[in-house]
């Protein structure tokens, strides 16, 4: 949540900092801000209530603001109204330190009572700003310097942060510091750069620095410093990131969304290939850059998935291919109640922790509440040098290239994949699948992209239907089996974006009560690929009908005629039963994708949220 950005060298900052604040939106868009400084003089503060556009107007694009060094931030509220006044960046009443934040600093209010008591004034009703005076605080009281300041601030205060600020004795340098929120530093030549996430720099440099947890650091333009708590230097490796400019734009496409659903057949086949080897007739899956050993998957007495939202869904789908394929017990779990509800872990159990980007709080939480209680962890992550990813024992890392719509597409899908490949290895390893049977499944596992391109080639049935149903009050989307992962994930997909109310339901669940909302006209969207299942399906589907649902099916080419039951039918390529989710999802990503569309809203930044949810 909340992006950040910051620069400092030898051009003109306020529109690097606009530039990069548009890349970072997709973290929080309610209202935006920066502050630049030229030399000696005092930093000018613009900000601005509502999406970013509103402050590059008020800026020219940043053209009309002088000065080489600078922050910026672009807001998601936790503390305070979204509103100028709550925006960032905060300041002192005599500029100073003025500073960005992202995280939430817990104890606050208490910080702030002392801080009254020393005759600070506060204006907005952010946690941010205590944060900013308590620096500034401590700066005047022991006259130590700037880091001397921060480790003061950081000993006192709770929470999390990602904080960049500036100090009025310092024109040339901006100061950082983290904890469980992520930042990382860019370098470039003569210039350096500050951001929540690489999409922001990527156009800039591929050199980056990670600063670590309760870390600070000094950035100018000639390099970056960093200091651990001591205030001692710490030095950190130079890492280069491979994700390519174009990933991060448009492409042509109106919204990030759809061009991400366009990419996930290329990032679906290198996902898939970057976890094998052989060639076909032996194949085999290929764990060794992960670290996770054969002895640790032969150890393992179970496995607890832990994850938010889509990384969920993937979780819920992923039970059933373990349990099938290395009938090992899985349970998945929401990372923000298994962090608080004292799990019981077995010492050889294995925790795997799903997660786009690597800095949910929960998720991070959860991994660490593993690692504590001394059980290994599995990180499946997108976010190359994330937290999640450098805190996990053992990390995949799935191939989608940066994400930017807030509603996943394809890091959903390749998070799949690697599930699919680590369920295979342990099928494998335990003795339950042989060579051949798991190069079959390869085989299959590798015809996904194209299938998923079909049904991506036949989307205009799709957006004919979304139009038809652009009013629609209440969805319902029943499922058995991985059919209701299926459906989990397509409900999600349609109310996080298109705003309409959807619940996906196993489908023999429907008669325990909620099929009394089913009356005339609502939507149902039932789904069936599995054989075992379908005549049960078929029925849960009759009851809804027969109470008036307007039913639609989706079902795999060939293996059932759905037209006699229901009023639309969806047909996609069949594929392993056990992989179905992967190409059962993408109609309905394009669903809820047009349907958004349909009723006119922001399909990449949908109200209240944000991609990334690094608060609690
Ligand atoms: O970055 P993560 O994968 O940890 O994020 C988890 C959820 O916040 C995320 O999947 C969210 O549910 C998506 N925006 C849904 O499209």
């Amino acid at each position: 949540m909340c992006g950040i950005v910051g620069y400092i060298g030898g051009k003109k900052a306020a529109p690097i900092l606009l530039d990069g604040l548009a890349k970072l939106e997709y973290r929080g868009y309610d209202s935006a801000g920066i502050a630049v400084r030229n030399g000696e003089e005092k930093p000018v503060i613009i900000k601005a209530e509502g999406k970013l556009k509103v402050l590059s107007e008020k800026t020219a694009d940043g053209d009309s603001v002088e000065g080489f060094c600078g922050i910026g931030h672009t807001r998601w509220a936790t503390h305070g109204e979204p509103s100028k006044i709550n925006a960032h960046p905060h300041h002192t009443d005599d500029d100073n330190v003025v500073g960005v934040h992202n995280g939430i600093i817990e104890n606050y209010k208490e910080l702030q009572e002392k801080l009254l008591r020393h005759d600070y004034k506060f204006y907005s009703e952010t946690d941010t700003e205590v944060v900013i005076k308590l620096i500034d605080y401590y700066y005047k009281k022991y006259e130590m310097g700037p880091i001397d300041a921060l480790a003061k601030t950081m000993v006192r205060v709770r929470g999390s942060y990602a904080l960049v600020v500036m100090f009025a004795d310092y024109p040339d340098e901006i100061y950082v510091a983290r904890k469980d929120s992520p930042m990382i530093l860019g370098l470039g030549e003569g210039e350096n750069y500050i951001a929540s996430d690489v999409p922001a720099i990527l156009k800039y440099t591929r050199k980056v620095q990670y600063i670590g947890n309760l870390e600070m650091g000094r950035v100018s333009a000639d390099g970056i410093t960093f200091f651990d708590l001591n205030g001692d230097e710490v030095e950190k490796p130079v890492a280069e990131i491979d994700w390519d400019t174009e990933a991060a734009e448009k492409g042509g496409y109106e919204h990030f969304m759809m061009k991400e659903i366009h990419e996930q057949p290329r990032v679906v086949e290198d996902t898939i290939r970057s976890f094998i080897i052989g060639e076909e007739g032996s194949y085999q899956v290929n764990l060794t850059e992960s670290g996770f050993t054969e002895e640790e998957i032969k150890k393992c007495t179970g496995i607890h998935i832990v994850a938010c939202g889509s990384a969920y869904h993937v979780g819920m789908t992923s039970q059933y291919v373990f349990e099938d394929f290395a009938k090992i017990p899985v349970r998945v779990e929401l990372a923000s109640e298994f962090r608080y509800r004292k799990p019981l872990l077995d010492k050889d159990a294995l925790v795997i922790i799903i997660s786009q980007s690597g800095e949910t709080a929960d998720s991070l939480a959860a991994l660490r509440e593993a690692k504590d209680r001394g059980v290994k962890t599995l990180a499946i992550v997108n976010v190359v040098g994330s937290s999640i990813a450098r805190e996990a024992d053992h990390v995949c890392y799935t191939l989608a290239g940066p994400e930017i719509a807030v509603a996943t597409t394809k890091a959903y899908s390749t998070q799949l994949i690697v599930n699919y490949l680590v369920a295979l290895k342990f099928a494998e390893v335990r003795g339950y699948l042989d060579a051949t049977q798991i190069n079959d499944y390869i085989v299959d596992m590798l015809k996904i992209p194209n299938k998923i391109q079909k049904v991506i080639d036949d989307k205009e049935r799709l957006q004919w239907f979304a139009a038809k149903y652009a009013n629609a009050k209440d969805v319902f989307f029943i499922g058995r089996g991985i059919d209701y992962a299926t459906c989990l994930e397509g409900s999600l997909k349609m109310k996080e974006i298109s705003y309409v109310h959807s619940e996906a339901y196993a489908a023999g669940e429907l008669k325990h009560g909620t099929i009394s909302l089913i009356e005339d006209g609502v939507l149902v969207i039932g789904v069936a690929t599995q054989k075992a299942l379908y005549e049960k399906m078929i029925s849960n589907m009759v009851e809804v009908q027969s109470r008036g649902a307007y039913l639609m099916g989706l079902t795999t080419y060939g293996s059932y005629d759905l037209e006699d039951t229901v009023n639309f039918t969806v047909y996609v390529p069949k594929t392993d039963e056990h992989f179905a989710t992967s190409v059962a999802i993408i109609p309905l990503q394009l669903l809820g994708y047009y349907l958004a569309v349909a009723r006119g809203l922001d399909v990449d930044k949908p109200r209240n949220l944000a991609k990334s949810v690094t608060v609690e």
